[in-house]
């Protein structure tokens, strides 16, 4: 199936990043089938969607007519087959477990035409996985996008054991038709690329806590004063390149052999969820949470990206 074919894109899950996706696709032109278990949280899906489309009219990234125009392309749909039944494409979006998730695979071969794309915003079960739930295996690809969907640009094209290239081709088009930057993950390995690589940062610098190098606030300060600052406009191997590979040759020598190569969760971690120390939701993680305001750390976030991606549009 061309990408020019594709019309009707369902999201099933109107969860944080269910909820988001549909929103991409709206703003897009898309005629978008929003499904979830409840009327309520499709209710409070669309809630959600009409707030965030007011924020991108008022950082004129929308118009008053095209916010209006993609909140009418979203239709809440509570019947999972009939989702399924309408869709060209569909991005499941639905809790991360696995047994959830296959059934809905399975459901929605059932019901969507055969020339439907299923694909999975899943961030770590494997894609032939759940493309074994179906008959159409070839057609079940990764799309994995970030939070918030509707301000991260990169979303990351999972190919699975079976997944054909047309399949892979189709995705890919979509998602630039609709303004992001997809990458293709050739191999379904576990955390795809962008979850590999903070795992392997938050995992060096749980190790540096854990030893007392440092605290989680200074470190918090290195990254975003420092590598996140420049990430934006320099990747990994942007910056090796122009240090040059020789130094990274050198450093690797000295450093590699000192750097944390856990294999389990810290004990810091392990003793931090015994004590019910989850982070936001119970008050106290890394950080003590009475002492700050998660929906003010949100709000900046959304803030910087709607700036960047304001800037980005008008280049
Ligand atoms: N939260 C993140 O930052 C993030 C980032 C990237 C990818 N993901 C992945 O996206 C997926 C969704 O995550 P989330 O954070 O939006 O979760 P969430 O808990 O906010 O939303 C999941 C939604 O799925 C719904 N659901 C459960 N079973 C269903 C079913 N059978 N049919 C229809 N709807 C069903 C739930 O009611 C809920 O509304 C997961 O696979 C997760 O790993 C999450």
């Amino acid at each position: 199936m061309s990408v020019e074919q594709i019309k009707t894109v369902a999201v099933v899950g109107a969860g944080l990043m269910g909820h988001g996706i549909a929103q991409v696709f709206a703003q897009a032109g898309f005629k978008v089938l929003l499904n979830d278990v409840n009327k309520t949280i499709l209710d409070n899906a669309l809630s959600a969607i009409e707030a965030d489309l007011k924020r991108f009219t008022q950082y004129e990234l929308l118009s008053e007519s095209e916010a209006k125009a993609a909140l009418s392309n979203i239709s809440p749909v509570l019947d999972l087959k009939e989702a399924g039944g309408c869709a060209d494409f569909v991005v499941e979006a639905v809790t991360e477990n696995v047994d959830v998730k296959r059934s809905v695979f399975s459901t929605l071969d059932q019901s969507a035409p055969p020339h439907t794309i299923l694909a999975s915003n899943t961030s770590g079960i494997p894609i032939t996985l759940l493309a074994a739930a179906t008959k159409r295996p070839d057609k079940v690809v990764g799309t994995h996008f970030w939070n918030p969907p509707t301000l991260l640009q990169a979303v990351e094209i999972v190919r699975g054991e079976k997944t054909s290239d047309a399949t892979i081709l189709t995705a890919k088009a979509l998602l630039e038709k609709v303004g992001k930057k997809p990458v293709i993950v050739n191999r379904d390995v576990p955390g795809q690329i962008g979850i590999r690589i903070l795992y392997a940062i938050i995992r060096e610098a749980t190790s540096l806590v854990e030893k007392g190098v440092a605290t989680p606030e200074d470190i918090d300060t290195v990254i975003k004063e420092t590598l996140g600052t420049r990430f934006p406009v320099l990747g990994v191997f942007d910056l090796v390149d122009l240090s040059g590979v020789n130094i990274l040759h050198a450093v690797s020598k000295i450093v590699y052999k000192d750097l944390d190569n856990s294999t389990e969760p810290h004990n810091i971690v392990k003793q931090m969820v015994e004590r019910n120390e989850l982070g936001v939701k119970t008050g106290k993680g890394f950080y003590d949470w009475s002492k700050r305001s998660a929906s003010e750390v949100m709000r900046l976030r959304d803030e910087y990206l709607m700036k960047i991606l304001r800037e980005r549009q008008s280049r």
